[in-house]
């Protein structure tokens, strides 16, 4: 059983809230309106769910998980989250985040950006490359011949392992992605994204990016 703080209760944050339970961890879920307003979600959720501020879930037990839009990350605690694990569902939006410039230039995956915002925090990446609908409908127990891989992205081997168990734990295998800066192969756009069903052949999110054209040059896969 692990203790986890998981900002945002929306479809990615409440998803995950309900496989969590379901898998018994403990909880804490937070939003920015405050704890009352969790009131009924806390309650569906039942035994080893409970509602707190973004500052209690940032400090929650042994990692926290974001599912907020990216935009929101500036507003986080970061003070709380240093030396943490991180378990990061962001994805950047333009038209919901506004213009990132680097970003848009691409000089930096979008957990890298993250993780300049969040210093000291170890930002591992998952579950941003998976639509929301298919967090519980994919979930299925080890060892089911249709279960689905996860990509998870990170740069410490210790936070990454923790992450890895999680999304084990959730219903999904975890499929090494690599380190942060690599993380753009599963980012919108890039072609391992949302490539969830059928299950993630394991090397597919590594080997066969099938980047869009226009960003191939810039991300040194022209040939
Ligand atoms: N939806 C998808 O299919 C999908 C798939 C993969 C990845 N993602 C990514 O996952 C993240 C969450 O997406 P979502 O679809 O779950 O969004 P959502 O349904 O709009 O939920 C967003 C949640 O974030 C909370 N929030 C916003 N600003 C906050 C702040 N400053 N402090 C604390 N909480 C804050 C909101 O709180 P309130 O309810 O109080 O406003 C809400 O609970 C995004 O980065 C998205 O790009 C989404």
């Amino acid at each position: 059983m692990t203790r986890m703080g998981i900002i945002g209760s929306g479809s990615i944050g409440a998803g995950l809230a309900r496989l969590a339970v379901a898998a018994g961890h403990d909880i804490m879920i937070a939003n920015s309106r405050g704890p009352e307003t969790l009131a009924a979600l806390v309650s569906d959720l039942g035994t080893g769910a409970q509602a707190g501020t973004v500052d209690e879930a940032a400090r929650y037990g042994d990692l926290t998980i974001l599912a907020i839009p990216l935009s929101a990350y500036e507003s986080l605690p970061a003070e709380a989250l240093s030396g943490r694990t991180v378990l990061s569902t962001g994805n950047y939006y333009p038209s919901r985040d506004g213009r990132i410039t680097v970003l848009d230039s691409l000089d930096l995956a979008t957990a890298e950006y993250e993780a300049t915002l969040l210093p000291g925090a170890e930002i591992v990446k998952a579950f941003n490359n998976i639509v929301a609908h298919h967090i519980p409908s994919l979930a299925r127990p080890a060892g089911a011949q249709d279960r689905s891989g996860m990509a998870v992205s990170g740069d410490s081997d210790e936070a990454t392992a923790l992450v890895s168990e999680v999304v084990d734990s959730f219903g999904f295998d975890p499929v090494d992605a690599g380190p942060l800066a690599e993380s753009w192969r599963v980012e919108p756009e890039s072609g391992a994204y949302t490539l969830s069903t059928p299950p993630i052949p394991s090397r597919s999110t590594r080997t066969s990016p099938r980047t869009p054209a226009h960003q191939s040059p810039r991300r040194g896969f022209a040939s």
